[in-house]
């Protein structure tokens, strides 16, 4: 099987990280595969916001642990109150991938573009997970106060985020599959 195609079936959700920083090197390629995914009409919409530093991530963590426990998810209430609590599992880098609202397509963008990032990461030996809730960011007025900070442009809504690091752990199984989601015509 070639090489591309192991990376696809063998990259899992990583949802435990050691503190160790990944390379440098790593991330560029990393935010290069992003930089290099389809988007509509080749507009590009996307914006890559890497976040490696310790205090600003404490800082989003805390945004984020304010936003669970008003969420009205009671599932999400619940995580908010645990003593650790980080959304993107303590990873030391977090991407979050913003699209200009007024592109032809910048959720399918900025989704094809975080995709590349997952899957570059896992080929590098890096572990990564999709984290939904950085979405929620600008759902505070300190939230909305980061915006600046982190480099996003005017116009841009955040789409989603990844958490990158090394996995402190056993490679998770991969999820059964489901059936019937599959139609072939000849
Ligand atoms: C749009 C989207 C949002 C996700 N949000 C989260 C999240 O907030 N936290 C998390 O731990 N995993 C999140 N995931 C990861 C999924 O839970 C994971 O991909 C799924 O369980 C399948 O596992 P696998 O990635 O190991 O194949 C998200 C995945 C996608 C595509």
């Amino acid at each position: 099987m070639s090489e591309t195609l192991q990376t696809i079936l063998q990259r899992r959700s990583i949802r435990s990280y050691k503190q160790e920083q990944i390379k440098d090197s790593e991330l560029q390629a990393i935010i290069e595969a992003g930089r290099f995914a389809p988007s509509a009409r080749n507009q590009q919409s996307w914006h890559f916001t890497v976040v490696q530093n310790q205090a600003l991530l404490g800082r989003i963590n805390k945004i984020l642990q304010v936003v669970f426990l008003h969420s009205g998810d009671p599932l999400l209430e619940e995580r908010a109150k645990a003593e650790n609590f980080s959304p993107f599992y303590h990873a030391p880098t977090l991407i979050i991938v913003s699209a200009d609202e007024k592109a032809i397509a910048p959720q399918a963008d900025a989704s094809l573009a975080l995709g590349n990032l997952l899957l570059a990461a896992h080929a590098l030996g890096v572990g990564s997970c999709w984290i939904h809730s950085l979405r929620f960011l600008f759902s505070t007025e300190e939230g909305r106060a980061l915006n600046k900070e982190l480099g996003i442009p005017a116009g841009y809504t955040i789409v989603g985020s990844g958490a990158f690091g090394y996995h402190a752990g056993e490679a998770p199984a991969a999820a059964p599959r489901r059936e019937g989601t599959v139609t072939i015509i000849k």
